[in-house]
């Protein structure tokens, strides 16, 4: 039998990651990675997890093993309605929130519950790619709208939904994947608008808001347009990803058809983490570890940054995000960053060529993705180092 007859028009629309294989050959031993997307390890609050383990039998019994509700487990549902708004970021209430298998599982329901085959769904270039996949199967256009270094410009998505009937804009303003950029309070704001008198849905995923090292937090967009926008969010980055808890605030009516939609995906989020996560937040263990986290990310970025001012050649420009797990080099015009990454990788350094994170092809080709929370502060600065070297031999040969 062949299978390629056997496959739906969807799944011929799916690819394999392309930095998947780039991570395949970075998990090489001695390999200094800046290449990956994942939590340090040693950020994972083990011992809280072992206590609250006992806890979850001790207080929920049974139920944190049985079958449970879609919209998610009450005490969960319960203690973030009353985190949220300390954090001053989302409006939530008992009937726009969804727990769902990670905040990935959300992006592949909005667009199984909106996307019709054909519609346009408008993101920023460079975008995060685990979206781009989700989104691929339900068959939907996609229309890119321009950036500069404060993220997505307001401009230009006013000039997308007056020339396209948008179905969903996708925005990761905070921190963003895979570039590290914010967007500004002033941006968000007219988007807030824009998206109000256009009457179009935007999926803000927002992973990374709770990782900040320096600065002020923004406010969400969905605090200026909260009938307008789907809100995502997730304890990856602050938990484990392991346990594959997300959430999700939704307009009501959205959120009727997102819980049916779920319903037929995997009836419920595993109520085991579900219970663990509920008693992280109530029990206070988040604004106990959370810091934690913070300090052991917020050297390393600055090392990163420091490395990348000391040895970058000239030409080169890079962002300098305020929190999150990554930042953007962008290379001078006629720069190949993926000649660059092959160069490291013989020198045990690795990275993700930054063309793999734009949907079209031939764009980004100078830019580079660089992760500064998986490995330590003085491998960092080793790491700069190498990639510096191999840039400034690359640009003399070009000469
Ligand atoms: C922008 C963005 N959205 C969503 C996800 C998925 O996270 P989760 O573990 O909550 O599914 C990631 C993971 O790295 C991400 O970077």
């Amino acid at each position: 039998m062949r299978i390629e007859d056997k496959l739906s028009e969807r799944t011929q629309h799916m690819q394999a990651s392309a930095i998947r294989e780039i991570l395949k050959v970075v998990a090489q031993p001695g390999m200094i990675s800046l290449a990956g997307g994942i939590p340090a390890p040693e950020s994972f609050p083990i011992d809280i997890i072992r206590e609250l383990s006992n806890e979850v039998l001790d207080e929920f019994g049974a139920a944190a093993l049985q079958y449970d509700k879609t919209e998610g487990f009450d005490p969960l549902r319960e203690a973030l309605i009353n985190y949220l708004p300390q954090r001053n970021l989302v409006n939530v209430n008992d009937k726009t929130l969804t727990i769902f298998s990670g905040s990935q599982s959300i992006l592949d329901i909005v667009a199984k519950v909106l996307i019709t085959k054909g519609d346009k769904i408008a993101i920023e270039a460079p975008s995060y790619l685990g979206a781009i996949s989700a989104f691929n199967a339900y068959q939907p256009e996609y229309i890119s709208v321009a950036t500069d270094d404060e993220g997505i410009m307001p401009d230009a998505l006013e000039e997308t939904l007056k020339q396209h009937t948008i179905k969903l804009i996708y925005l990761v303003p905070t921190f963003q994947n895979p570039t590290g950029r914010t967007l500004p309070l002033a941006r968000r704001k007219r988007i807030a608008e824009l998206i109000q008198h256009y009457d179009v849905l935007l999926l803000e995923d927002d992973p990374y808001s709770a990782l900040r090292y320096r600065g002020e937090a923004v406010s969400s967009i969905q605090q200026f347009a909260p009938e307008h926008v789907i809100y995502s969010s997730t304890f990856s980055k602050i938990l484990a990803p392991g346990l594959r808890i997300g959430f999700g605030i939704a307009p009501e009516a959205l959120t009727h058809w997102l819980v049916i939609a779920k319903q037929g995906t995997d009836l419920h989020t595993q109520s085991f983490g579900q219970a663990i996560a509920a008693l992280y937040l109530s029990g206070g263990y988040l604004t106990e570890h959370l810091p934690r986290i913070i300090e052991l990310y917020r050297p390393r970025r600055d090392a990163m940054l420091k490395a990348l001012e000391t040895y970058m050649p000239q030409g080169f420009r890079w962002t300098e995000p305020e929190g999150g797990m990554f930042l953007w080099v962008m290379g001078p015009d006629g720069l190949d960053a993926e000649n660059l990454y092959h160069q490291c990788v013989q020198n045990s350094v690795a990275f993700v060529p930054g063309r793999y994170f734009y949907f079209e092809q031939g764009v980004g080709i100078e830019t580079l993705r660089l992760n500064f929370t998986m490995v330590s502060a003085d491998m960092i600065t080793q790491a700069v180092q190498t990639i510096a070297s191999a840039a400034e031999a690359m640009m003399l040969s070009n000469q």
